[in-house]
């Protein structure tokens, strides 16, 4: 049988990933697939460079559009990135009948809905495992592997960037800008790190993965989304103290009022797997009622890992194109018509543990007095640590680790805290998870 044919937009890191490890793989993925998957044709702006990759295994263009309307293409891999041309190129492929494989998580989380209503009217496939997690094959084990269960929450490091610039803080000592300009000159970090480092990605990441656990659409907008650069060395320091180790988690839970989906940094204990994930590695931990406990460990980035994913999509596709589309695997696992309008909880509403640091002043009454306002809204104190003033000094830190509580109700006593006037700086605060 000829083999199926792919167009890939934007050749890239991963696209020459993808281009590399078909041919190299080609044999063995062609007796998984059934069938041959002979990328094409590439478009890149950069002509030359994707000539250079490719050489002469495939018809390089400059216009995408060539690709999206060769009716001999039955597949386009999009690997360009971002919600602009990208979104349009998408679209335009759905509508021309092809099947889309994509890495791109901003533009699912973003315009999953309108991306995933459009494939299925036209009855084709959008496959997106590169989109979460780079190689690790979440998105499969949520939506085929997990099926017999009701998920109860996921909770990953799914940016490994922060968890580069998290894990040299800790071993090093050093503050966030210290270490960020050092990933950024090995090449860890982005030149424009902003999307990692305020927890854009890892809530786009979140938000697919969130869709796909519960049967939600998906939605962006109404992830609380708090990244790392706040964070202090010396809140990595005490937190270590107490037994646990800061990550930045993305978190989708279930609760009976409504779904969570946030992240931020969190406090985890150090005794728990995931808290030793280190450097660029990313793993995602779920809980399902009937099996238990999963975790999932691998690389999240890169030009091989991602390409795994992509090429998995590439195989999905290859052996389903012909079935009936009611009788494919959902996009988002669930039917189309039985997706939940359960709402997306405000941050007020959710409920954790947390972990405040206070710069007070050494004198008698100042502990009860802050210990008095968490009583008085019912908030348990789980361990606290007040750190030995130095010779001669009239400031200390003391840090409290609290039981759980509705963000609102903590909001409200932070306000208090800090008007006291033997609290000297501002209160941090950071979340606490104890993923039992
Ligand atoms: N920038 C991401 C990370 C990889 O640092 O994990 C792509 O999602």
């Amino acid at each position: 049988m000829k083999p199926i044919q792919a167009g890939l937009l934007g050749i890239g890191t991963v696209g020459s990933g993808v281009f590399n490890v078909l041919s190299r793989n080609q044999e063995e993925i062609q007796r998984r697939a059934g069938r041959g998957i002979a990328i094409t044709m590439v478009a890149d702006l950069d002509t030359a460079r994707a000539q250079a990759v490719v050489g002469d295994k495939a018809r390089v263009v400059a216009d995408a559009r060539e690709i999206i309307r060769n009716p001999d293409i039955d597949i386009v891999i999009e690997l360009i990135g971002g919600y602009g041309i990208a979104r349009q190129l998408v679209m335009e492929a759905i509508e021309a009948g092809k099947h889309v494989v994509t890495a791109n998580k901003a533009l699912l989380a973003v315009h999953g809905t309108e991306i995933f209503e459009a494939a299925q009217r036209r009855g084709v496939m959008v496959a997106f495992e590169a989109a979460v997690a780079g190689g690790i094959p979440i998105i499969k084990a949520l939506r085929e592997g997990l099926t017999a269960n009701r998920i109860e929450w996921i909770a990953g490091i799914i940016n490994g960037t922060t968890n580069f610039i998290l894990s040299e803080m800790r071993d090093k000592g050093l503050d966030f800008d210290v270490v960020l300009k050092e990933a950024q000159r090995l090449g860890y970090a982005e030149a424009d790190p902003t999307f990692d480092i305020e927890g854009v990605d890892a809530a786009h990441k979140a938000t697919i993965m969130s869709a796909i656990a519960f049967g939600v659409p998906v939605q962006f907008d109404k992830a609380y989304v708090e990244g790392i650069t706040k964070l202090g060395a010396q809140d990595i320091r005490y937190a270590e103290q107490l037994g646990y180790r800061i990550k930045l988690l993305g978190i989708t839970k279930r609760t009976p009022a409504g779904i969570e989906l946030r992240v931020h940094p969190s406090l985890v204990p150090a005794k728990r797997l995931i808290a030793n994930v280190e450097g660029a590695m990313n793993a995602v931990l779920v809980q399902a009622d009937a099996v238990g406990t999963t975790l999932y460990y691998g690389k999240g980035a890169g030009s091989e890992p991602t390409a795994s994913a992509v090429i998995a999509d590439l195989v999905d596709i290859t052996r389903l194109h012909t079935v009936d589309a009611a009788n494919r695997v959902p996009h988002l696992a669930f039917q189309p018509d039985q997706m939940s309008s359960v709402p997306v909880l405000p941050m007020s509403e959710v409920v954790t543990s947390y972990y405040l640091r206070l710069r007070v002043a050494d004198e008698a009454g100042v502990l009860a007095k802050v210990t008095g306002l968490l009583a008085e809204s019912g908030i348990s104190v789980d361990a606290m640590l007040q750190r030995e003033a130095g010779e001669g000094e009239k400031q200390t830190d003391l840090i409290i680790l609290t039981h759980n509580v509705r963000e609102g109700t903590m909001d409200a006593v932070l306000a208090k805290m800090q008007a006291l006037p033997t609290v000297l700086a501002p209160i941090v605060r950071i979340r606490k998870e104890e993923l039992a």
